[in-house]
């Protein structure tokens, strides 16, 4: 999704600002641009490509300016080319604006503005000659950006830059903004790792938030809600954090701090899933949401409470209406999000407003999270990566915590848990590596590549199939092991590959399956605590209860990082993705 970030102040803001867009290109982009003061007038420097290529073809690092906006686009309305990369400006050349949102209404908006002078295809355009009218009639600019906020239509977060004020202005709704205050100056931005390098006092901004910054302050006015209260708070997060470090890529520093966190999270501090708990116990129906792999995480939760013998659904946002007539006040939602951004969930929120809801979410002041009864921070940290790896096994732990815990089983999970802690230790071994890397080896040139498995062991090939289809572009698709003869069977050739997740519980059925595969010479790799003669390659995996799927799935986020890696891309960035999906 596109990235935003603005600084006012003392300092030069170039610098600050080039080291800030960089720690919001994990949310995908396709174009950057930036705008500042130069000699009394706005410059805009833009274009379609990577950050660093746009920053040196303009020279951007040789300017100097005390206020300045800078910009990721992710195209919506528009293709990608320099015309429709942000900032927009309005006819006069003193408006700059950049815009995370879509303009539902902008059409209408824009036949509304006929004197003025277009030069894009987006939405986003529409504000900068909005608020140039807005000015013209004697506005301020904040009043100017209020005013325009009143009339578009869906959910938007923009910033304003005008040649003749000192300060920058906001409004928030839908995509993520916070305040960064600094010792010399003010920042603004989409995302807290773009300034934690010079300030770790934050403000967040709600829905609604009209915002003004100046070097030393900052004004904030919510225009939906009067009761909106704004408190100063310090993050914990440190540089290091933020950054890649020794590690070649993000998805890799993210896969390899799984251990670590898991560690973390043994140690205990359970009460909001004690709470959490209570609600699932006595609810009619759990419901469980989510996208993508969070999806996944839904699914597995499902899988487990059913298994606990408590009923629930999981429900991926966009279909949450078609639940309309048997959603009842007695059932409770559990609302699995990385980011807590996304549009589909978010979307989907109205359909929850009579129900008791729980997140097990990442960002813990997202609107999502702001949006539930009980939050359960996974704390995974800056997950920066597209690729959703740690955010993962963090929620489907706490998935399974939740329904043990509201199954009356708490001792059994917490047993498991620290067995999966100790028994992650002898997974990541180096012979684990290497048939690791034997089996990418094998996969890295496959045009098509089938995930198996049953039960359990399906929901984890589901996830391993989006993982390698993400980042290495190879179709990868995950069947049912038991539905396999009733019709994939017909794909299998001796230039087949498969990956099999072979678990105790479903050991005997699925290894028979993988047979009738092997008689017709497909190439099965298997990842299982038990080596089978069906297998071409083996991958041993460790135990751990009912968090052994934790395992297979850190080898399977390993396979495909290595596929990426071997196939000579950049599993941080795979292309047309955004690390958060704040759009429909
Ligand atoms: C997974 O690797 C993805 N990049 C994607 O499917 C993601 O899980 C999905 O967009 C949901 O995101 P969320 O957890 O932030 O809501």
């Amino acid at each position: 999704m596109c990235g935003i970030i603005g600084y006012t102040g003392d300092d030069d803001a170039i610098p600050y600002l080039i080291d800030g867009i960089k720690n919001l290109e994990y949310r995908g982009y396709d174009s950057f641009g930036c705008a500042f003061e130069l000699k009394g007038a706005i410059e805009v420097r833009k274009d379609a490509g990577k950050i660093e290529d746009v920053l040196s073809r303009y020279g951007i690092s040789q300017f100097s300016a005390p206020k300045a906006i800078f910009h990721t686009r992710w195209a919506t309305h528009g293709s990608v080319k320099k015309e429709n990369a942000h900032p927009l400006l309005d006819c006069t050349g003193m408006i700059a604006v950049v815009h995370n949102g879509i303009i539902e209404n902008w059409a209408e908006l824009k036949s509304s503005l006929g004197s003025h002078r277009f030069v894009s295809d987006t939405d986003t355009e529409v504000l900068a000659h909005m608020v140039e009218d807005e000015m013209r009639a004697g506005n301020s600019l904040s009043d100017a950006v209020k005013n325009v906020f009143g009339r578009i239509k869906g959910s938007s977060s923009f910033l304003v830059m005008n040649q003749r004020t000192e300060e920058l202005v906001a409004v928030k709704k839908g995509s993520p903004l916070v305040l960064g205050l600094g010792k010399h100056g003010t920042f603004i931005s989409s995302d807290v790792p773009s300034f934690i390098a010079y300030t770790n006092k934050v403000v967040y901004l709600y829905d609604g938030d009209l915002v003004s910054i100046w070097k030393n302050k900052y004004e904030i006015d919510n225009l939906l809600d009067k009761n909106v209260t704004h408190k100063v708070a310090k993050v914990n997060l440190t540089v290091k954090d933020a950054e890649k470090g020794s590690h070649s890529h993000f998805m890799i520093k993210e896969i390899m701090e799984q251990p670590g966190l898991i560690k973390k999270l043994t140690a205990g501090g359970f009460g909001e899933v004690e709470k959490a708990a209570g609600l699932v116990k006595n609810a009619r129906t759990t419901y469980l949401v989510g996208a993508g792999t969070s999806f996944h995480v839904a699914r597995l939760g499902t899988r487990i409470l059913r298994e606990f013998g408590i009923v629930s659904v999981p429900i991926q946002g966009q279909d949450i209406t078609t639940f309309g007539k048997v959603i009842k006040p007695d059932d409770v939602f559990v609302i699995i999000s990385q980011s807590g951004e996304t549009a589909d969930l978010i979307n989907a929120l109205p359909m929850m407003k009579n129900n008791k809801k729980i997140g097990i979410m990442n960002s813990e002041e997202s609107t999502l999270a702001k949006a539930v009864d009980i939050l359960i921070p996974i704390g995974a940290g800056p997950e920066k990566a597209v690729a959703a790896t740690k955010s993962f096994t963090l929620s489907s732990i706490y998935m399974c915590l939740l329904a043990a815990f509201a199954a009356g089983e708490k001792n059994k999970a917490l047993h498991d848990l620290n067995l999966l802690d100790i028994n992650l230790y002898n997974q990541l071994v180096p012979s684990v590596y290497s048939t690791i890397e034997k089996a990418a080896y094998r996969l890295k040139r496959m045009e098509s590549v089938y995930f198996l498995g049953r039960d359990y062991d399906f929901i984890i090939a589901l996830e391993a199939a989006l993982k390698l289809k993400e980042i290495s572009y190879i179709h990868a698709e995950a069947i049912d092991a038991a539905t396999f003869k009733h019709g994939p069977l017909a794909l299998v050739s001796d230039n087949t590959y498969l990956v099999a997740v072979v678990s105790d519980k479903s050991y005997d059925q699925t290894i028979y399956n993988l047979e009738e595969i092997k008689a017709r010479s497909g190439k099965i790799i298997g990842i299982s605590n038990r080596n089978a003669k069906a297998f071409d390659v083996f991958i041993r995996t460790q135990d751990a209860g009912m968090f052994s799927f934790v395992m297979q799935t850190i080898i399977l986020q390993l396979l495909a990082y290595r596929i990426s890696v071997l196939r000579g891309l950049d599993p941080d960035r795979p292309k047309n993705l955004a690390k958060s999906v704040t759009v429909k």
